[in-house]
């Protein structure tokens, strides 16, 4: 099995920096690609904000060599001569369809594996897009990338199993990540649990059960949980849970995963968690 040394990462967002991030920590050459200049300078602001935040926590040395490794750019031809290319644009089954036509006209290796950090999307949708599905698979990071350890792993009916294998060596070996194994599910594992748990919050708050405050209290002092499913949605970002939600429930039509109005409006509000500034929470 060849190590992959050459990466490239569609989409610099909160996700793709991360994956970036955690690419050049472990060595690897890695071309970022965004989609105009503006979301490029934002992209390598953030890497940058993280790298300087590892280098003075003391997670890594310097940041400076890391960097240097990371190459973010706005032409998605420089991603011709990458082994793995790994997209995580936004969650829009159209873009991402798109995308992945786009790649495979344009990867110049036969064996270059095309993976998407989809959080809900079916693999196998992105994969017929393509003249290769047998090199297409879902590796599916969380978020803060650089911090939690896991990634699902889920090939879709087509994907070879050695390009799974040498997915699973990339992770684990190269990046120390731990890996599971998903089928080619909406939400896979993580995901299908954790979005009704979120969604159920969302819907506690919708009908004046309780605050904001006192159910993420409660699941925090209750269940010893890092922080609550509120909390939590403000850092996935309320556009991509309402996505995540909408895939899980176009999948398995249950009410579990139909997304409350409160979400819908929050989102169509601009009012997006963390990366806005706004969402349940306040964030300066
Ligand atoms: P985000 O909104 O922070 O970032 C998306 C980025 O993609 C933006 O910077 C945007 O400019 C860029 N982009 C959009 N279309 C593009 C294109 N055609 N070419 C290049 N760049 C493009 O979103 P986030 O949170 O990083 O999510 C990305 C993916 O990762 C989604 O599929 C999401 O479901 C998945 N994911 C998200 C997690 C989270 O906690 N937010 C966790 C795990 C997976």
């Amino acid at each position: 099995m060849t190590a992959i040394r050459s990466v490239g990462v569609v989409g610099c967002g909160l996700m793709g920096a991360g994956i970036a991030e955690v690419c050049a920590r472990a060595g690897k050459d890695v071309v970022v690609v965004e989609s105009s200049p503006a979301a490029a300078d934002a992209g390598r602001q953030r890497l940058e904000a993280s790298l300087k935040r590892a280098e003075s926590r003391g997670k890594i040395e310097a940041a400076a060599p890391v960097l240097a490794r990371i190459q973010v750019v706005e032409q998605l031809e420089t991603l011709a001569d990458r082994e793995l290319v790994i997209e995580a644009i936004v969650e829009d089954e159209v873009a991402k369809t798109e995308l992945f036509r786009r790649l495979d006209g344009i990867l110049t290796d036969p064996e270059a594996i095309l993976a998407s950090n989809t959080s809900s999307i079916p693999i196998m949708k992105l994969g017929v897009v393509t003249s290769r599905p047998e090199h297409v698979l879902g590796i599916h990071f969380f978020n803060p990338v650089p911090v939690l350890a896991l990634v699902e792993l889920v090939p879709s009916l087509l994907t070879s199993p050695a390009v799974t294998e040498r997915a699973r060596a990339f992770v684990q070996d190269d990046l120390g990540k731990q890996a599971i194994d998903c089928q080619d599910r909406a939400g896979f594992v993580v995901n299908a649990l954790l979005i009704p748990f979120i969604l159920s919050a969302i819907r506690m708050l919708e009908s004046g059960f309780a605050t904001a405050e006192d159910i993420d209290r409660g699941l925090v002092l209750g269940a010893a949980h890092p922080q609550g499913p509120l909390a939590l949605a403000d850092l996935i970002g309320l556009d991509t849970t309402k996505a995540v939600a909408e895939s899980l429930y176009e999948e398995f039509k249950e009410p579990l995963y139909a997304a409350p109005p409160l979400l819908a409006r929050m989102v169509d509000a601009g009012l997006l968690g963390r990366k806005s500034g706004r969402g349940f929470y306040t964030y300066s």
